[in-house]
């Protein structure tokens, strides 16, 4: 049975633009899932499309169980939205912006009073309420539209970037709103560029490039496809370079990238704070000075990096099982795909 979101074979293009090229999405009821790719990806195009707003070009899409072409209206009903860019009534102050939109949705003037003085607290804006919101700052805007998506508490919510410009504090406030609703029951699907993101709130990621979905899975599953963990390094002398890259090669389980100008290099590895004293030692023991060493989590540049990289691979060999390549092997390939 599909989920509370469904998406099969969405195409959307814009003239020669093809933004969605034939994804898949399922959402089972009650979870989040975490769509996860950079700029242009395709991901406001689908959002856009399973909440109405967009009509795609084909495919079939099933949003609460309604068909998201046929029952627009039922769909509205059933759903509720947070859009990349905040849209927030300028004139209004904060506190009628959310009261409005109560009041869209039928609830009585005290009840729709009583939530968005409940929200307002919530989210950071109590001080700020009765100021109408082209004074808020990006930020506040921000908060305020995501409050006034969460007026009624609908069954399938969609987030576009809701973090995006929030300082950490309000980042960690909408995490933990996030996790009360859905521990309720919502489903959600959210997009972000933060890897963390989705690792703290997203039972399912699924990481689109070009209109296409390029793997899926947990935060886990997604991080172990790209080696685990890095050893970042940021040696003294510029002419230490080649020689660290050449020690770090030796630790590595992929290819040890390197940033010239602030002489950092980047290798995955696994075998975390045990590792990182070996490659300590070795890089001494060279006579390397070290600026700065630590031990890092994939970040979603390392992991989509090292996916794109897989998905040549793939469509090279078309078999799927590219896990046994050197980075060397590897290296090669993409070198030839050139
Ligand atoms: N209304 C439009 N007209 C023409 N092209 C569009 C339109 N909307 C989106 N596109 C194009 O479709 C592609 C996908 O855009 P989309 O906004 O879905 O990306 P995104 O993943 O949300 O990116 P971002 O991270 O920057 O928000 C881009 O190439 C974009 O230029
Ligand atoms: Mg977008």
């Amino acid at each position: 049975m599909p989920g509370a979101i469904y998406a099969e074979g969405l195409v959307k293009t814009f003239g020669d633009v093809k933004a969605l090229d034939g994804v898949d999405l399922d959402v089972p009821e009650g979870t989040v899932l975490g769509l996860l790719g950079p700029n242009g990806a395709g991901k406001t195009t689908a959002v856009r499309c399973l909440t109405t707003l967009l009509r795609p070009d084909s495919g079939k899409l099933l949003v609460a169980g309604l068909d998201v072409l046929k029952q627009p209206n039922e769909v509205r009903r059933s759903i509720g939205l947070s859009g990349q860019f905040a849209a927030v009534d300028e004139y209004l102050t904060g506190r009628e912006n959310l009261q409005m939109v109560g009041q869209l949705y039928q609830m009585k003037a005290k009840a729709a009073k009583a939530r968005a003085d409940q929200l307002l607290d919530q989210f950071n804006l109590a001080d700020a309420a009765d100021r109408t919101a082209k004074t808020y700052s990006g930020g506040m805007r921000r908060r305020l539209d995501l409050a006034a998506a969460l007026v009624v508490s609908p069954p399938v919510m969609f987030m576009d970037e809701p973090t995006t410009g929030l300082d950490p504090r309000n980042r960690q406030m909408l995490w933990e709103v996030i996790k009360q609703l859905v521990s309720g029951g919502t489903t959600l699907l959210l997009t972000t560029q933060y890897l963390e993101e989705a690792d703290h709130l997203a039972h399912d990621i699924a990481v689109v490039d070009h209109g296409r979905v390029i793997a899926r899975g947990t935060s886990d599953q997604l991080k172990a496809r790209t080696g685990g963990e890095r050893v970042e390094v940021v040696v003294h002398e510029r002419d230490h370079i080649a020689i660290a890259s050449e020690v770090l090669l030796g630790f590595g389980k992929g290819d040890t990238t390197v940033e010239e100008h602030t002489r950092k290099l980047t290798v995955p590895v696994t075998g975390g704070a045990k590792l990182l004293a070996e490659v300590i030692r070795e890089l001494d023991s060279r006579g390397i000075e070290i600026d700065d060493i630590g031990l890092r989590r994939p970040t979603l540049d390392d992991v989509f990096l090292s996916l794109t990289g897989h998905l040549a691979e793939e469509k090279a060999e078309d078999n799927g099982t590219d896990t046994n390549q050197t980075p060397k092997d590897r290296k090669q390939k993409k070198e030839a795909a050139k």
